[in-house]
Parts: C-alpha cells; structure tokens; sequence
C-alpha cells in the first residue's frame, strides 16, 4: 500500500500565520505540522510515500523532510498548481499508485490511533475512519445504522444527521482514479472527497471504522491550540517516565 499526505490548500482559516508558509510547516509545539500525520503513516507500516503541497513552499517541505532516508522510508514529492479539492490532490497521485491500494492523509489531521491492523486488514473499495465529536457541522458527516454501516456521508451539512465526522485518513483499492474521473465539482467548485466516498457508497463497497483516542484537525486557531496544548503534555508524561 503506498502513502500520500495531502499538504497544499491555502491554509486561508490560518492567514496572516500563512501568509509566507504553508499551515503544515507551522509548528504544533516542538514540530512541524506535518511531522503528525506522517509518523500515523511510518507507524501504519507505509513506507512509500508521496507528498502533494502548493507551488509557493514545496521547497521548504522538501528541506525539512527530504528523500526520506532520515525517517527510513521514501518520499516523492507533487505540485498541486491550485486547491481543486482533496479529490482533485488525490488524483495527482495516480501514477506514484500505479495498480496499488493507496491510504491518503490530509497533512493538518493528528491522530493517536495506530492504523496498521486497518491498513493490514484492507482488501477492496474504500474504508473511512470516523469519530465522534461536539461539532460535526466543521465536517463530513457519517451516518450509520446500528451495525456501523454507512447510510451517507454529507459535506460540512448545516444540520448534521449524527456527530461521527468523517476524519482525514482514506484508505482507496486500485479503482479511486478512475472513480475521481466521473465526479464533478461542487458548488465551491472543488472535487470534494466526500463525493468520492459517496461513489464508494453507492456501490456498496464503502466501510468505516471508529478510531481510538484524541484526532485533531489542527486547521483552525481554536484546534491548532488544541494540538500544541495535547503534544505540550505528552512530551511532559514521557520526560517524566524517562526520568524516572
Ligand atoms: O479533517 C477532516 C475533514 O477534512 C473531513 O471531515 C472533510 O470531509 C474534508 O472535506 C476535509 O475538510 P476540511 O475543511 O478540513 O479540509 P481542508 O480544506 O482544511 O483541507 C484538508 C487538508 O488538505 C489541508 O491540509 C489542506 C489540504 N488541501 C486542501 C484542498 C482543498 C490540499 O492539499 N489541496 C486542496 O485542494
């Protein structure tokens, strides 16, 4: 299975801290946003991985993580010329996947929960991972029926059917780009993953899994707090347990 965290966007929720970086350089306490949501990935077992980022600082992605080595695994690197949507970032890896089942992560998304069983356990079509949470309507939104299955998923919908958000990880088999080829925009004119999923859905081979622990989408002043306040204290516990 091969990696890709999606880290363009203009990060405008972010702006004026975005104004001359990109939101997945700044820092949640001691590193970089980004470092987050790839160690999900290292720690899932994923190995090969594709960084998609905006034109304005692929150079400084580049300088921080570099070929990969540092981390033991492999990174490529992708230009995403404009935010067309997560789909449409999606779709630009097409050719690092090849015939592979691919896990895309979106670069603000912190996770506690390991993935590598879910990403082990992946056969076919496409699973999504949700949690619960007190403001659905920042999300997509998942309802599910008493054995979990999906009914739909809806798009930051203003009155949310449950409070299980759609989180940031996707896992797609070897059929998501030429499923994002029949999508079209939405009315904010991007190509939303959430349509992608919806497809997956239709045709009966969309699954979703609920997650263990804190998952923070750090793309807001209020959760970026949050996430540096959440790793301000985990570096605390384990310099306590180090010492003593
Ligand atoms: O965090 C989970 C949520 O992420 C999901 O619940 C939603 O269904 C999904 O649409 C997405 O919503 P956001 O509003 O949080 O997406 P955002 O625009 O913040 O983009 C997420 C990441 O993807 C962020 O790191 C920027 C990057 N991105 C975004 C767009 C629109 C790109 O790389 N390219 C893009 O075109």
């Amino acid at each position: 299975m091969k990696g890709i965290i999606l880290a363009g966007g203009s990060g405008t929720r972010l702006s004026p801290l975005t104004r001359v970086t990109s939101k997945q350089l700044l820092p949640i306490y001691d590193q970089p946003m980004i470092y987050y949501p790839l160690k999900t990935l290292l720690d899932g077992g994923i190995t090969d991985i594709l960084i998609i980022t905006a034109p304005d600082h692929a150079g400084d992605f580049l300088m921080f993580l570099g070929s990969g080595k540092d981390f033991g695994a492999k990174f490529t690197y992708e230009i995403q010329d404009e935010p067309g949507g997560l789909a449409q970032g999606l779709a630009l890896a097409e050719t690092f996947v090849g015939d592979d089942s691919c896990v895309m992560i979106l670069g603000d998304n912190l996770y506690e929960h390991n993935f590598k069983k879910d990403f082990e356990d992946f056969a076919s079509g496409a699973r999504i991972f949700v949690k619960e949470v007190h403001d659905p309507e920042r999300f997509g939104v998942v309802e599910m029926d008493e054995r979990g299955h999906v009914l739909s998923i809806e798009e930051k919908p203003s009155k949310p059917k449950s409070n299980y958000a759609q989180t940031g990880v996707y896992v797609y088999d070897e059929h998501v780009f030429d499923l994002i080829r029949t999508l079209g925009a939405s009315d904010r004119g991007e190509l939303e993953i959430t349509d992608l999923n919806n497809v997956y859905l239709e045709k009966g081979a969309l699954t979703a899994s609920t997650i263990e622990g804190k998952w923070i989408d750090a793309g807001t002043f209020e959760s970026l707090f949050k996430a540096t306040e959440w790793r301000r204290e985990w570096v605390a516990q384990h310099t306590k347990k180090n010492k003593s």
